[in-house]
């Protein structure tokens, strides 16, 4: 983070000096919430978790070198104390985004956020330095350590926004205010959650609410005019909607044919990777990308609309998008196994559009080869459970998917029923009780050549499933990463 004394980060956040010897010590490193992320010159912020307490690590964090403590009690090692450890961390994220007047660039949806952010991160980053949400912390804890990343010098903040109601994304905009706002789509993430997706769209369309007017003459051109804009999905009527909500100058990505940023062309190559010829108002260029899914053809338009708007040529910017990785783990991850079995593994998250997505890719990535779809619940879909369920099932019979694996309760049975309710399947579709039958299933089943995707949403747990298959893998920390 930028330099700050114990004294500037007191009067910041507001809090009390407890047992700091020195206010002029300076706070230098990063700030982290797990003790074991000390670095010299850290500022660990304590929070009482479920199962351990921040402030029982204050000392042991002093002691790898952290300077001070956030904490919300006196802990007997340097401490700047506050009613809000949350609240704190907003402020600090504030202050240091208004000192360096870095760009910020943020970004909501319902899926298909982190891919987006990634991919805006790999391509502001070829314009010069730029920091980005670390997987998903995209919520009021990891938001604001991710833009305490930032530094002299910091060109670009990419920072993802999540929601679980109405006023999450408005505050988020508060403490790191963005000049360029994103909303992907208005999907059925957590809609049980939000009660609707009015509901949902009333939630992101806060971010931009939240940005500044246009330019005062403003064009439009591209290269940045200092004004606010608002990046909206073309092809979402809600997303859309949101054009008269904001102030900010209106750019528009989709594959509709009054959008500023489109696709045009778009088909899945035999792997199952998106093809299209990027078209902005300044020029085209031709893009293959390395990610899987047709899905990501709408995450990359946003992204190109963003590099655009910050005066990347479309040439370049197309180049970038078909040179862009996968930085964040469990999104249509795709392991070859020495045995030609093809493992896909998307057990991130799941919901009806992205299942529909990764369906969509699994028969593409397939074609002549036996497919595999392992499935789980598509959680928080409310009255809509039911349909979104036994709607996948049959999608995959329609998409000629070999062989359903269901698993889990009641939502795995839908999704079975729905399959054998479409078609004449019977053998091909099977509902297993858990991730270990599922496991137990596929050792003896799978073939050489074979293709398997392994989707549900995250409480579901199917990566064990991927790893299972192909090898284990990390666990994301998840604590400052709640939101969708
Ligand atoms: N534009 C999109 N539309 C629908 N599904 C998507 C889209 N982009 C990504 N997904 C899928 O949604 C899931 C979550 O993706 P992710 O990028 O982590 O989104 P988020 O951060 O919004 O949860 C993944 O399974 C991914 O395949
Ligand atoms: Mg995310």
């Amino acid at each position: 983070m930028i330099p700050l004394s114990l004294a500037d980060i007191a009067a910041v956040v507001d809090g009390q000096q407890s047992d700091i010897p020195d206010p002029d010590a300076l706070v230098t490193g990063p700030v982290v919430i797990d003790s074991r992320e000390v670095a010299h010159g850290s500022l660990f912020a304590a929070f009482a978790g479920e199962r351990a307490d921040g402030h029982d690590f204050a000392r042991s964090a002093v002691e790898a070198g952290a300077v001070a403590v956030l904490a919300t009690r006196p802990v007997g090692v340097p401490a700047v104390v506050v009613d809000d450890v949350t609240r704190a961390l907003g402020a600090l994220a504030r202050h240091t985004v208004e000192r360096l007047g870095t760009q910020v660039v943020a970004l909501t949806g319902s899926a298909g956020k982190t891919s987006t952010k990634d991919l805006i991160a790999q391509l502001l980053e070829r314009l010069g330095p730029t920091v980005w949400t670390p997987g998903s912390l995209n919520n009021e804890i990891g938001l604001p350590l991710t833009a305490l990343r930032a530094e002299e010098g910091t060109r670009h903040l990419v920072l993802e926004m999540g929601a679980r109601g109405v006023g999450h994304i408005r505050y988020l905009t508060q403490l790191t205010p963005p000049r360029i706002g994103v909303v992907l789509n208005v999907g059925t993430a957590h809609i049980g959650e939000f009660g609707g997706r009015e509901q949902i769209a009333l939630a992101k369309g806060e971010l931009v609410e939240a940005l500044p007017p246009a330019a005062p003459g403003g064009d439009g051109a591209a290269g940045g005019d200092g004004g606010g804009v608002a990046v909206l999905n073309a092809d979402d009527p809600f997303v859309r909607a949101m054009s008269e909500r904001t102030r900010a100058r209106v750019l528009l990505f989709g594959e509709a044919q009054n959008a500023h940023v489109r696709a045009e062309n778009v088909r899945l190559t035999d792997s199952g990777q998106p093809s299209f010829t990027l078209q902005t108002p300044t020029g085209c260029g031709d893009v293959t990308m390395r990610l899987y899914g047709e899905h990501h053809v709408s995450n990359a338009l946003a992204a190109a609309a963003v590099a655009h708007e910050l005066g990347m040529p479309a040439g370049d910017i197309a180049t970038a998008l078909s040179a862009a990785g996968s930085l964040s783990r469990w999104r249509m991850e795709v392991t070859e196994r020495a045995d030609g079995v093809t493992v896909v593994n998307d057990a991130y998250n799941a919901n009806p559009e992205s299942t529909r997505a990764a369906l969509r890719a699994l028969a593409a990535m397939g074609r002549g080869r036996r497919t595999w779809a392992v499935l789980g619940e598509m959680a928080e879909l409310g009255d809509e459970s039911l349909a979104e369920h036994d709607a996948v099932g049959r999608l995959a019979v329609r998409l000629n998917v070999s062989k359903l694996v269901a698993v889990g309760g009641q939502e795995a049975v839908w999704l079975d029923m729905g399959a054998k309710n479409e078609g004449s399947w019977g053998e091909e579709s099977v509902h297993v009780s858990d991730a270990e039958a599922a496991v137990e299933l596929l050792r003896s089943e799978l073939r050489p050549g074979d293709v398997v995707l392994v989707k549900a949403s995250r409480s579901v747990g199917l990566e064990r499933v991927a790893d299972a298959l192909t090898e284990p893998g990390t666990n994301e920390g998840e604590v400052a990463a709640r939101w969708v």
